[in-house]
């Protein structure tokens, strides 16, 4: 099942979505076993911006019937403390390491890249364009246009492979990927979370998570992430990273077969952390 992901070696097709498995707390936790039974061929950082953020107040998550919906808000130690504490524990697990990024804009982000191209401990990039522009408050991810003009800034700051993770909430993704594609990404991972609102039952018309809006994933979303999927690697020729609502061999092959290379487990880890391991065994045809 080995996999050449932009020259990337994977021992099969499955990693973990951005933010959905914290594997120096379950190290600590669980000890050697995780490394032993390690169930992702790559590990994807939770995304790091330049600075450190605490993220957004609580309540961050909410169950609904088919997934959930967060507001985290990416709390992260930063780019300093990520390369000071993060990295170093990262870089000794038995897969190659992604780091996710995000900025605000292409200043920061340049920042982010060029800091991260000089650690030979990661393999890859992945940058999340979920990120509000602050004069437009579209997220840069939402319009190629917007995406065009950031990859032209950045892209030159690193000569690792840079995985761009696309936003759902676009009116056309198969125009933003192939935006990407033509700036010089040298793969697209798809879905992040759908905008979702979760409503206060004791205050009517309120938000119930303390950051206010939030991020749909889970099964929920498995269909918009396979019709994604589908105009996508209908649009470009760069290898796809899919995710979205991902709990089974079954609906993982489904992707595999819209056209992802690989794919990635997020939500369905809460529920079953070693959920990624049954799917990998389960493409694998060992269950
Ligand atoms: C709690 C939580 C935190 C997440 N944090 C990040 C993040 O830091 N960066 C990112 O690019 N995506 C983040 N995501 C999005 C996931 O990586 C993934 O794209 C999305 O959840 C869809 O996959 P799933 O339905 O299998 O969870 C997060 C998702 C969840 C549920």
């Amino acid at each position: 099942m080995t996999i050449d992901l932009c020259g990337i070696e994977l021992a099969h097709p499955v990693i973990n979505g951005s933010g959905t498995f914290d594997v120096i707390a379950a190290r600590r936790v669980f000890g050697d076993c995780v490394d032993r039974e390690f169930p992702f061929a790559a590990f994807v950082s939770k995304t790091i911006t330049l600075e450190p953020r605490l993220g957004n107040p609580p309540p961050r998550l909410f169950e609904t019937a088919a997934g959930m919906i967060n507001s985290i808000g990416l709390p992260n130690r930063g780019l300093a403390g990520y390369i000071e504490h993060d990295l170093p524990d990262l870089a000794t697990l038995p897969v190659p390491v992604i780091t996710n990024v995000m900025g605000s804009n292409a200043d920061e982000v340049g920042q982010l890249l060029e800091a991260i191209d000089g650690r030979d401990e990661v393999a890859a990039i992945e940058l999340n364009v979920s990120c509000p522009n602050v004069k437009t408050g579209l997220d840069i991810g939402s319009d190629p246009a917007e995406l065009t003009k950031l990859l032209a800034a950045v892209r030159g700051k690193t000569a690792k492979p840079l995985i761009v993770k696309l936003t759902p909430n676009t009116a056309n993704v198969a125009l933003v990927a192939a935006a990407a594609e033509a700036a010089g990404a040298d793969a697209v991972s798809l879905i992040n979370t759908l905008k979702a609102f979760a409503a206060d039952p004791a205050r009517p018309g309120q938000a119930w998570l303390g950051g206010g809006g939030g991020g749909q994933s889970g099964p929920a979303i498995r269909a918009v992430a396979l019709a994604q999927t589908c105009a996508v690697a209908a649009a470009i020729a760069l290898p796809i990273v899919a995710m979205g609502g991902i709990t089974s061999a079954a609906n993982a092959r489904q992707f595999l077969d819209a056209g992802a290379l690989v794919i990635a487990v997020g939500t369905e880890s809460f529920r079953d952390p070693m959920s990624a391991a049954k799917i990998r065994d389960g493409l694998a045809g060992r269950v």
